[in-house]
């Protein structure tokens, strides 16, 4: 029997060094930790239960039948973060360059299978050469059977991309399916033909950086949602990320101990709106102020900054902040600000988080650039998801909700269950200047006429008073009291239950 476990032993120490102690070394050469060191870093420790360690490669062609490796370029298995169970599958890139297999390609929908059968959700670490070149049609195979069940478990169980190497061809479809795509910085990219082919075919001299870095896809592309300086702050921050969201669309956001009194009242937040209605002021203040402890995961914070969205956790329970940032161009909504916000606003629907919402939006951006980009189809898709939303929906008008802005930012109209305004809140069709020119266009070269219509103007449709005359707000509230009256609407919306009449699926405007 000893000589048994001991070979056991002995497979397994194998299949451990990967593609052995010299590719090891290059990878931590450059910076980067090897798949099994960074599954121990994202799971709980000693957590980790692996699945087909054994597994080779079939294929005979190019010399490769003498080259086989256990394991096959990614390690595969369940393990906990913070005690909930996820499963995770790691590319090996000092096997083959983690490139996919038939066999490697098994390992994955193995673990995409177990997941969604246990309504767990599913992390993959990314760092691969993508389709493996001596396998050729097998490997495309593979990559199809993973694709599609990115698809079916799409709403069902959260999945979550953290890109930690090269991440191309065949390997940059799947993150793109999935929840969330993370990067960690210097050392990974993601295109889906790499420098040398764009060479060839459009003639651009690019480097991998400059094609598919991380500032590339979290600044530019939006392909990714965030990116982290290393391996190991980036795991820490999945755990973290974790933390926040729920197992399934069916079982609710964690519950966690929250120090942070759900009453708690902030004097400071009733003067954090500047007297002058164009200065700017940073949103993230108030929603620091508002979610338990400060603690805000925020979600594609490099890209389009004029809207804000991210985890937070109030009384314990997570909830989905979409704010609008007068810091960035006022706050405006415009094509990568309703796309951001609007993917933000479809996960946390479809995972039952609910959604907070905080308003100072002087409307949507003019001009050619926006309308030849497709504003109006990317605008309804903010608008669309709202719409669509059955989660709680708590909203609060901070400062302007002006135009169709109003409508598009969870308003009474649109499926706001709580709709809040604080006392600075001006909620009308435009700003005072705007409207004033327009409907008194005889007066515009009579400066004085036009600033007393400004100040009627203001008096009369600048508050939130006419908008709680009609109901379109419930309640006009202190800044103070937002966190109190948030956590107070929370709870009372916990039961909340709408049925949407059946359908296959809705139409989106892509
Ligand atoms: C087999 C691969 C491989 C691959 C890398 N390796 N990519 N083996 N198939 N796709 C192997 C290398 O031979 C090498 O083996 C080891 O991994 C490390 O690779 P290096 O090139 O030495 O590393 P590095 O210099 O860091 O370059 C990494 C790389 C490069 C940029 C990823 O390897 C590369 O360009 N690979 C090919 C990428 C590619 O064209 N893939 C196919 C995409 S087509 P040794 O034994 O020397 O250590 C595709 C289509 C699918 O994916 C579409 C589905 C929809």
């Amino acid at each position: 029997m000893k000589h048994i476990l001991d070979e056991l032993d002995q497979r397994r120490a194998d299949a451990r060094l990967g593609g052995g102690e010299k590719r090891i070394a290059a990878q931590h050469k450059r910076g980067k930790l090897t798949a099994r060191e960074r599954i121990e870093l994202l799971l709980d420790s000693s957590s980790f239960e692996e699945f087909d360690t054994f597994v080779e490669h079939r294929c005979a062609d190019f010399g490769m039948e003498a080259n086989k490796i256990p394991g096959d370029g990614v390690v595969t298995g369940w393990g906990t973060v913070n005690g909930r169970q996820v499963f995770v599958f790691a590319k090996d890139f000092t096997v083959f360059g983690g490139s996919l297999s038939e066999a490697h390609a098994a390992k994955i929908t193995k673990i995409q299978d177990m997941a969604l059968k246990t309504r767990s959700p599913i992390i993959g670490l990314f760092d691969a050469g993508g389709a493996r070149i001596q396998e050729g049609v097998a490997a495309l195979g593979g990559y199809g059977e993973v694709f599609k069940r990115n698809v079916t478990a799409s709403g069902v169980i959260p999945q979550i991309s953290l890109i930690m190497g090269p991440c191309a061809g065949g390997d940059v479809y799947s993150p793109a399916m999935t929840d969330f795509i993370f990067m960690v910085r210097d050392t990974s990219y993601m295109f889906v033909t790499g420098p040398d082919v764009v060479k060839t075919v459009t003639n651009e001299t690019v480097t991998a950086e400059e094609l598919g870095g991380a500032k590339v896809h979290t600044s530019k592309s939006s392909v990714a949602d965030g990116a982290f300086d290393n391996d190991v702050e980036a795991l820490l921050q999945m755990r973290r990320l974790i933390d926040f969201l729920p197992a399934n669309n069916q079982s609710g956001v964690p519950q966690w101990p929250s120090f942070d009194d759900g009453e708690r009242l902030d004097a400071s937040l009733d003067t954090l709106i500047p007297d002058n209605p164009n200065k700017p002021y940073d949103i993230k203040e108030l929603i620091g102020k508002v979610v338990d402890e400060g603690d805000f995961f925020e979600i594609q914070a490099a890209f389009a900054g004029n809207i804000v969205t991210g985890f937070g956790r109030v009384e314990g329970r997570t909830v989905g902040i979409v704010a609008n940032q007068p810091m960035v161009l006022a706050g405006v909504l415009d094509s990568d600000a309703s796309r951001k916000a609007a993917r933000f606003v479809r996960f946390c629907d479809a995972f039952e988080i609910p959604i907070l919402t905080f308003v100072d939006v002087p409307g949507f951006l003019p001009g050619t650039a926006q309308e030849y980009g497709g504003l109006i189809k990317h605008g309804a898709k903010l608008l669309f998801a709202y719409s669509q939303a059955t989660v709680p929906l708590i909203t609060v008008i901070t400062r302007k909700a002006f135009g169709g802005a109003y409508d598009v930012m969870a308003s009474k109209h649109v499926g706001g269950d709580v709709n809040y305004a604080w006392p600075t809140a001006q909620i009308a069709v435009m700003g005072a200047k705007g409207a004033v020119e327009i409907i008194f266009r005889a007066d515009i070269d009579d400066p004085e006429k036009i600033a007393a219509r400004t100040k009627e103007y203001e008096a009369r449709f600048l508050s939130p008073f006419v908008a709680a005359e009609r109901g379109y707000i419930d309640e006009v509230i202190t800044p103070r009291s937002t966190r109190k009256r948030i956590a107070r609407a929370l709870a009372m919306l916990r039961s909340k239950h709408v049925e949407a009449p059946a359908k296959k699926h809705d139409n989106l405007p892509l």
